[in-house]
């Protein structure tokens, strides 16, 4: 309407969210699921772009890495490591089943292999969580068969458990034999996308 001004804002409706108080940032309030944080956020950021920048420099003269990530655990992982990798690489994924997680048979089932093959490609695996090692010894076993020219892992935490002797290349953190979630890891689906890794209560 002619002659009507506008109101000025009123600063109020300027301003942006509070930011948390230093003790809020530092202590997120705990689903009363979770015990304690094991990995905060920023220990996990700051230690997947050294992985990548370790994993950048040994593949520098590697025309293409083929990247894998182990659905579902890993995608978090591999989504924030593959953004920061230097080197050309393709992310392929395979999905796997284990049964028996309470006994030692440790045995393992491929539910959704990769698209990509491997022969004569190098070959990096990306998984959320060593526990017993039977979920990496079986890909290791597996994808030697289709004769890749170099395999390696990487793994974003390995539980501190005794006679597991599973090759780890590139390791993000060693946390206590408890349950865990968060970062990619679920209980029965659950917390998957905390963006820490905490330990679940028992
Ligand atoms: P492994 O075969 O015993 O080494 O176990 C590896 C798989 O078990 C991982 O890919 C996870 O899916 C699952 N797992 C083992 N420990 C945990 C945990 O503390 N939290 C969530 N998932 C786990
Ligand atoms: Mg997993």
């Amino acid at each position: 309407m002619p002659g009507k001004r506008t109101p000025p804002v009123k600063e109020a409706e300027l301003s942006t969210p509070p930011l948390p108080s230093e003790k809020e940032a530092l202590t997120p309030p705990l689903h009363p699921d979770l015990a304690r944080i094991l990995v905060p956020t920023d220990a996990i950021q700051a230690r997947v772009a050294e992985l990548a920048e370790q994993i950048s420099a040994d593949y520098r003269h590697v025309e293409r890495l083929h990247v894998v990530g182990i659905l579902k655990g890993a995608f978090i992982f591999l989504a924030d490591l593959t953004r920061r990798l230097k080197v050309p690489h393709i992310v392929d994924f395979m999905a796997l089943s284990s049964y028996g997680k309470t006994t030692t048979s440790g045995a393992v089932r491929i539910l959704m292999d990769l698209r990509e093959p491997v022969e004569d490609q190098h070959v990096l695996l990306v998984e959320d969580i060593l526990d017993t090692g039977h979920t990496i010894n079986y890909l290791l076993h597996n994808l030697e068969g289709r004769s890749p020219a170099s395999l390696k892992t990487c793994i974003l935490v390995r539980k501190m458990r005794q006679g597991v002797t599973t090759p780890v290349d590139y390791l993000g953190f060693d946390i206590p034999d408890v349950w865990v979630v968060g970062y990619g890891l679920d209980f029965a689906e659950k917390h998957r996308t905390l963006p820490y890794i905490a330990e679940l209560k028992r």
